[in-house]
C-alpha cells in the first residue's frame, strides 16, 4: 500500500510510452484478407467440426474472429463505466490516481472505436453482413449494478484473459499462419491493457483495505457475472451460426447444427472463461489481494474447464 502513488504514476508513464493511434493500426480504408484464418483455431474451435468443408471452416473462423473483435467492443462498454467511475471518486482527491484512471477509460473508448472500425471493414469485405449483438449498454448497466469490487475482479479476469490469448495463441504460435493485421491489432490492444490490469489490482486493493469483509460477496458477484457472460457468449454464438448459414448458403440439419453449436460453445466458454480463470497472473494477483478469492476461483474452475 505504501507504494501505491508511485504505482499509479508508473501506470501513466507506461501508458504514455506504449500509446498508439487508431489510424496507425487500422487505416479507415483497410481491406481484410479473407484468404486465410484470422484467429488461431485454439480460439475459434472450427477445425474439428466434421460436417463443415475446409472452405466452410475457414468462413466460420473468420466469422468467429469478427465476433471476437465485436465482443471486446461490447464488453468494454462496462469497462469504460468502471474506470470513469473509479476516476470520479478521486476528484479533489489524488490527481495521479485520477489521471491514471482517466487514461484507462479513454483507452477503452479508443479500443471500442478500433474494434468498431475493424468490424466495419470486415462487413465491407465478407460475403454477407455478420449478425452481432447490440445490447452492450443494457449489459454494461447490469454489470455496473454489482459492487465495484465484484466488477474489478471480473475485469481483472477479462483483461488477463486477453493477455493469455495473446501469449498462447499469437505470440508463441509457430504452427498456424494467421492474419498479421489482426495479430498486430491484438498486440497493441494488449500493450494498453497491461496497465489496466495493474489499475484493477490497485483499485481492488484500495477497497479491500477499507472493507475487507466485502471480498466474499464480491466473489459471489464475480461468479454471477461469469454465468451472465456465458449467456452473452451463447447469444452471439446463435448469431454466428445464422451468419454461417447465410455465407455458406446451407441449411444445417438438426444433427449438423448440434455438432456446430456444441463445438462452438465449448470454444467460446473455454476461450473467454476457462482461459481467464486459469491464467497464472490472474490467480497470483487474486492471491495477493485475498487468498480466499483465489480459492473461490479454483473451486469454480471445473465448471468452465470444458476441454
Ligand atoms: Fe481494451
Ligand atoms: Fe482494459
Amino acid at each position: 500500500m505504501l507504494n501505491q502513488d508511485s504505482e499509479y504514476q508508473s501506470c501513466i508513464q507506461s501508458s504514455e510510452r506504449v500509446s498508439w493511434r487508431i489510424d496507425e493500426l487500422l487505416p479507415k480504408d483497410t481491406v481484410i484478407d479473407f484468404s486465410r484464418r484470422i484467429l488461431s483455431d485454439a480460439l475459434t474451435g472450427t477445425e474439428g467440426i466434421r460436417c463443415l468443408s475446409d472452405q466452410e471452416k475457414l468462413m466460420l473462423n473468420q466469422i468467429r474472429s469478427n465476433s471476437y473483435a465485436h465482443l471486446f467492443l461490447f464488453l468494454e462498454e462496462y469497462a469504460v463505466a468502471l474506470a470513469a467511475h473509479r476516476a470520479s471518486l478521486e476528484l479533489h482527491g489524488k490527481p495521479t490516481h485520477m489521471r491514471a484512471l482517466l487514461r484507462f477509460s479513454e483507452e477503452e473508448l479508443k479500443h471500442q472505436q478500433l474494434f468498431a472500425r475493424y468490424t466495419s471493414a470486415f462487413a465491407r469485405g465478407f460475403k454477407v453482413a455478420p449478425a452481432l449483438l447490440d445490447n452492450q449498454v443494457q449489459v454494461a448497466k447490469a454489470i455496473m449494478a454489482k459492487s465495484n469490487l465484484g466488477v474489478l475482479f471480473f475485469n481483472l479476469h477479462m483483461e488477463l484473459m486477453t493477455q493469455q490469448h495473446y501469449i498462447e495463441t499469437i505470440r508463441d504460435n509457430k504452427r498456424e499462419e494467421l492474419d498479421p493485421l489482426f495479430c498486430n491489432m491484438l498486440k497493441h490492444h494488449w500493450l494498453e491493457e497491461a496497465q489496466h490490469t495493474r489499475l484493477d489490482f490497485l483499485e481492488a486493493q484500495k477497497i479491500i483495505a477499507q472493507e475487507p469483509e466485502t471480498v466474499e460477496a464480491a466473489m459471489n458477484e464475480y461468479a454471477e457475472l461469469l454465468q451472465a457472460l456465458r449467456g452473452t457468449l451463447n447469444a452471439q454464438l446463435e448469431l454466428d451460426v445464422q451468419t454461417l448459414e447465410k455465407a455458406t448458403e446451407r441449411k444445417f440439419t438438426e444433427a449438423e447444427r448440434k455438432e456446430i453449436l456444441e463445438a462452438q460453445e465449448r470454444s467460446y466458454v473455454w476461450g473467454f472463461i476457462g482461459m481467464g480463470m486459469k491464467a497464472p497472473l490472474f490467480l497470483s494477483r487474486l492471491r495477493a489481494l485475498s487468498p480466499m478469492a483465489e480459492q473461490r476461483v479454483l473451486e469454480l474452475a471445473p465448471t468452465y474447464y470444458c476441454n
